[in-house]
């Protein structure tokens, strides 16, 4: 099954003044059940918005969402949230833990809405944090990490759910080439271990490579 369909996904923000911005139109994207596919586009193109609309967090002005075979064009608020905690994981530019809970409790704070609680919850983010190479991190808090082990600790908590499909909106700009490799290297590892399908949203060239295809956005408009 595929973990995302786009079909004719067009988004317009009203701006204060009422004038529109057309900030994606006729976006038609399929992303495989594994996929992990790089979004490519100039600042403004786009691509936040399309990962945005995708994940639920933001609703389209027309077109169709079909995550993992769920159609979630016509949800409300209350049903986008419910699907956003069983459905994708997310992972932002700024990497945005939660400075005062350490590297495992922002792991499990994920998971206070989502199935697990208490034990089992700590027991799949000490799991999780093993995987990524971070064990001996568990009770550091943010500011007691490196760059990198932040990321990583972002993107065990964008897997605690075990989500369809993970949105990386550029996951390693924050992050020295050689970093920014290590996590992507990482990224490819654990999407591809669990099956799980992703889009990566990135301007630089280079990470395009730990991707198995790449779009490219311009102006809302998406090119293969
Ligand atoms: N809330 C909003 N209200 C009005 N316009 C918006 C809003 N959010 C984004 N836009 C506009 O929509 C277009 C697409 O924005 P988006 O954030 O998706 O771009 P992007 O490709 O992610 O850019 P960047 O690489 O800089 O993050 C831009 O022209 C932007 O100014
Ligand atoms: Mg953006």
């Amino acid at each position: 099954m595929n973990a995302l369909e786009l079909t004719d996904v067009r988004k317009v923000y009203t701006m204060g003044d009422g004038s529109d911005v057309v900030a994606l139109d006729h976006a038609t994207l399929t992303v495989g059940g594994d996929e992990i596919v790089a979004l490519v586009g100039p600042s403004g193109s786009g691509k936040t918005t399309l990962c945005s609309i995708a994940g639920g967090i933001l609703k389209a002005t027309a077109g169709r969402i079909v995550v993992a075979g769920e159609d979630i064009s016509g949800y409300g608020d209350r049903e986008l949230t419910r699907f956003r905690q069983r459905m994708v994981g997310f992972v932002f530019q700024s990497v945005n833990l939660v400075p005062f809970l350490t590297a495992r409790e922002n792991l499990m704070v994920v998971d206070e809405l989502g199935q697990r609680r208490g034990k089992l919850a700590q027991q799949r983010a000490d799991e999780l944090l093993e995987e990524l190479g971070l064990a001996d991190r568990a009770k550091n808090l943010p500011a007691q990490l490196s760059g990198g082990q932040r990321q990583r600790v972002a993107v065990g908590r964008a897997l605690m759910n075990d989500p369809r499909l993970v949105l990386f909106d550029e996951p390693t700009s924050a992050l020295d080439t050689k970093l920014g490799e290590q996590v992507m290297e990482l990224i490819r590892t654990e999407m591809k271990r669990r099956g799980t399908a992703a889009i990566v949203v990135t301007h630089d060239e280079r990470i395009t490579q730990f991707c198995d295809r790449s779009v490219h956005i311009t102006d809302g408009v998406l090119a293969g």
